[in-house]
């Protein structure tokens, strides 16, 4: 009896996570879409001209293939300016992630929004594969 009561417990845990996950995932998918609403509007830059804009006088970054001007928000950053120098110019999609920033801080970004990266063009092959 003892083990079906652990067997049970485990399952009750298993489900659990995953209609954790599924909201998750649900959340996300709505977060996309959204992004995707917005993304036709906005003015578009290569990596390239994105790179022009490395240093305090302007300073620009990437997240999720969206462009921000983060140049005003340097001192207003709560991580510090140098974290954001570190990463001008470039894409730091991950960093930022890493970082683990509250909801309110993925909020901001909108703020800082000017534009998007090139989508990204599939060849042939990649789309039959
Ligand atoms: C527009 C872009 C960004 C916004 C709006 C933003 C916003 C914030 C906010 C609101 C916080 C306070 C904690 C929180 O609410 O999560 C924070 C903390 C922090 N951010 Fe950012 N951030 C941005 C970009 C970045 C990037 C690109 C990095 C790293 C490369 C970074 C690194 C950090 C660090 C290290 C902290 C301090 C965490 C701590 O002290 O626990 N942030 N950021």
């Amino acid at each position: 009896m003892e083990t079906c009561y652990c067997v049970s417990t485990i399952l009750v845990v298993e489900k659990a996570n995953s209609v954790a996950s599924a909201t998750e995932a649900v959340a996300s998918a709505a977060e996309t879409a959204a992004t995707a609403a917005i993304d036709d509007d906005l003015p578009v830059y290569s990596r390239e001209q994105v790179s022009w804009h490395a240093n305090s006088e302007s300073c620009w970054i990437v997240i999720d293939n969206l462009v921000y001007d983060v140049t005003e928000f340097l001192k207003q950053h709560p991580g510090g300016a140098e974290v954001l120098l570190e990463n001008a110019g470039a894409d730091c999609t991950e960093a930022f992630k890493d970082t683990g920033h509250s909801g309110a801080a993925r909020q901001q970004l909108a703020n800082y929004l000017v534009g998007r990266l090139p989508a990204r063009k599939f060849t042939c092959s990649e789309s039959i594969n």
